[in-house]
């Protein structure tokens, strides 16, 4: 039998719980190509130096099968009835990339068009967050994600945007049966995987009908929220194509709950493992910022990001990527690299110059960070202040299929009270 490398081995979903033993392996060799051609990129410096090197691209057009990459985009155009989708913001380059944050970012972030859109949310976040803590009054078992890491960024992003929240079920299964068919590596020979990948495939199209219908309604009658304002304002740039505004609305969606939900989780479960920084931020509650930061730090909610490819040959310590191979930058062993990071297993909520990829760098460093942030901090930071004695009840809990959006299914704590 031929030995996997230590990266088939962190994809392994048997070692979702704890990769960063295959990470120190694999960052041995900073950048080593797999048996499938795939380029992964596993050291700080080098993942830095490529994230703002205009020789990698994140189009999946421009990698090793772009035949496949445009057939798959438009066969689920054919079969949803929909304009042909676009690559969103997180799968172009220059300069469709920059011009289409620029038609996204004012409805989200201002200014001036809506200057205090984010820190205005901040009542809401924690009048939700206090209405789930209040919620688990008189219980003594809770379940850390499904009562808490999970409601609280699905209702927040669906205010921003304007996604009815009632539609919270129907795209909840579509979210979760595409991530399980979004997998890579040794376990991808399976059966299972096939028929995971087929009902993967179909669920992207039925949520892709979903958002298209959603634009119609807010094309016939404008409505709250940032979706509403993509369909019906001209900004500088125009006015988006349909193909683009579902591509990047399926995005926003997406990546505006899932990878929160996986922070907050593990936050919650990394500090129950680490009793000393909890009873700190207990005492010193200012320290949920820089805290917050080392938590992303420490587990990574984006462990890598699989779309780019080299548009030229690339030659990087002492390996040459050749044109079109596939790049993985491995965000999640970048941040526990001793070669950035001092001690980079210890969790340190004072941690200083604290500059990790959790969020990435670069043109497409996350769109969503200060949303995330606000969230994150007054969630955790309402966890540490409210809940009474939390003691961990299975460790480690079971983990989500997924890779890259790695995160707890389940945490299951027990407690003695909520605090008011
Ligand atoms: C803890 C929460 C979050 C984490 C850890 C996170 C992480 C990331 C990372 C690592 C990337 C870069 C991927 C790459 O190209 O390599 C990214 C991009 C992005 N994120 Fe986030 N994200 C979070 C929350 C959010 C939220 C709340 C939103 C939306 C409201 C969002 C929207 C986006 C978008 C649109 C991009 C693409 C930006 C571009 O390509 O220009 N994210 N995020």
């Amino acid at each position: 039998m031929v030995e996997e490398t230590p990266w088939q081995q962190a994809l392994r979903y048997a070692n979702r719980t704890n990769p960063y033993p295959f990470y120190e392996e694999l960052r041995k060799t900073p950048v080593a190509r797999q048996p499938d051609g795939t380029y992964v990129v596993s050291t700080y410096r080098e993942i830095v130096t490529l994230l703002h090197d205009p020789r990698v691209s994140s189009d999946p057009r421009k990698g090793p099968d772009p035949a496949s990459a445009q057939a798959e985009a438009s066969a689920q155009a054919e079969g949803s009835g929909q304009p042909e989708a676009e690559p969103s913001i997180i799968t172009c380059d220059p300069p469709q990339h920059d011009r289409d944050r620029r038609m996204v970012t004012p409805h989200f972030v201002g200014p001036p068009h809506s200057p205090d859109l984010i820190a205005g949310l901040e009542p809401e976040i924690r009048r939700i967050v206090d209405g789930l803590l209040d919620h688990m009054r008189g219980k003594t078992r809770i379940d850390a994600v499904d009562e808490f890491a999970y409601p609280l960024p699905v209702t927040v992003i669906c205010k921003v945007l304007g996604v009815p929240l009632e539609d919270e079920p129907r795209f909840h299964h579509w979210i979760q049966t595409a991530l399980d068919a979004w997998e890579f590596g040794p376990e991808t020979a399976s059966e299972d995987f096939q028929s995971r990948l087929a009902a993967g495939n179909q669920a992207v199209q039925e949520f892709g009908q979903f958002a298209a219908e959603l634009f119609d309604r807010y094309a016939r009658q404008p409505g709250p929220g940032m979706l509403s304002a993509m369909v019906n304002e001209d900004g500088p740039e125009g006015r988006m194509s349909k193909g683009l505004l579902t591509s990047n609305a399926l995005l926003l969606i997406f990546a505006g709950h899932e990878t929160t939900v996986n922070l907050i989780a593990h936050s919650v479960l990394t500090l129950l493992r680490h009793p000393d920084a909890l009873e700190k931020l207990r005492r010193r509650p200012e320290l949920i910022v820089p805290g917050v930061e080392e938590l992303l730090r420490f587990e990574s909610s984006v462990q890598f990001w699989p779309t780019r490819s080299a548009v030229k040959d690339i030659d990087i310590v002492g390996t040459t990527i050749p044109k079109r191979a596939p790049i993985f930058l491995a965000y999640g062993s970048a941040n526990r690299d001793p070669e950035q990071f001092t001690d980079p297993d210890e969790l340190d909520l004072e941690r200083r110059d604290n500059q990790h990829l959790g969020f990435s760098q670069g043109i497409h460093f996350c769109f969503g960070a200060p949303l995330a942030r606000l969230e994150v901090q007054n969630a955790v930071g309402e966890f540490v202040r409210r809940v009474e004695n939390p003691r961990l009840v299975e460790d480690p809990p079971p983990y989500r299929r997924n890779q890259i959006f790695r995160g707890p299914r389940h945490v299951l704590v027990d407690i003695d009270g909520i605090r008011d």
